[in-house]
């Protein structure tokens, strides 16, 4: 399978929404990435449904939802009806990690893990076979236009290997500060979605860069 790409709505311009998910629809993304903070599990607040269900209106590719959020058992049924597609929770946000998995996917959303760049990949080895979706954080979550750490190579070289030593049909996505530098060394490693906002939406030609980070 050749890698996803999912820019990051956080980046958007959010006085001109449409347009900007207009341009994706357009592009060669394959899903859009739309990043849920609460002000307490990271230190910003995002958006939410409203904006969630704008989206969703005018989108033609899957959404990606990423939440940042404590105790996200207290949303999966609204994130699904606000139009989410991958739901993602994080490991470090969630006191019952599986039982959360699976009343994401008994909501009929594929369902992913987030993990922060603090936490080892190895603690994965019990959910791995339950999840649709690794997301490894390559920033501290939060905000937009990071420095990419590069302690993420290696956890997704272990990741690979979790992957197929259990034969999980989990894709690996990398989140935070991914550009036309790195891309091609994340594909390599493993990599199967990569998140990018800053990247897609400070460039002149977003959908061109689109087009660049779908080349391997
Ligand atoms: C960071 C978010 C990311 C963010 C990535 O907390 O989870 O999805 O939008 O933005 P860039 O690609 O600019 O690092
Ligand atoms: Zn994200």
């Amino acid at each position: 399978m050749s890698h996803l790409i999912a820019p990051s709505i956080l980046s958007a311009d959010f006085a001109n929404i449409q347009r900007d998910v207009e341009m994706i629809n357009k592009s060669e993304a394959d899903w859009f990435h739309v990043d849920i903070m609460d002000g307490m599990f990271v230190p910003n607040i995002s958006f939410g449904f409203p904006v969630i269900k704008a989206i969703k209106k005018h989108a033609t590719k899957p959404l990606d939802v990423h939440l940042m959020i404590n105790d996200p058992d207290r949303y999966l049924q609204t994130f699904k009806e606000a139009g989410a597609d991958v739901l993602t929770v994080h490991l470090e946000a969630c006191n019952h990690l599986h039982r959360t998995i699976q009343a994401i996917k008994a909501l009929g959303m594929k369902a992913g893990v987030a993990i922060n760049p603090h936490t080892s990949a190895n603690l994965l080895i019990d959910i791995i076979a339950d999840v649709d979706l690794v997301c490894v954080m390559s920033v501290n979550p939060g905000f937009g236009g990071q420095k990419f750490i590069e302690n993420t190579y290696h956890k997704i070289a272990s990741l690979r290997e979790m992957i197929r030593a259990t034969k999980s049909k989990a894709l690996i996505e990398i989140d935070g500060g991914v550009d036309m530098n790195n891309y091609k060394k994340l594909i390599d490693y493993g990599a199967n979605v990569l998140v990018a906002g800053n990247t897609v939406f400070s460039s002149s030609d977003p959908g061109k860069t689109i087009s660049e980070l779908k080349k391997a």
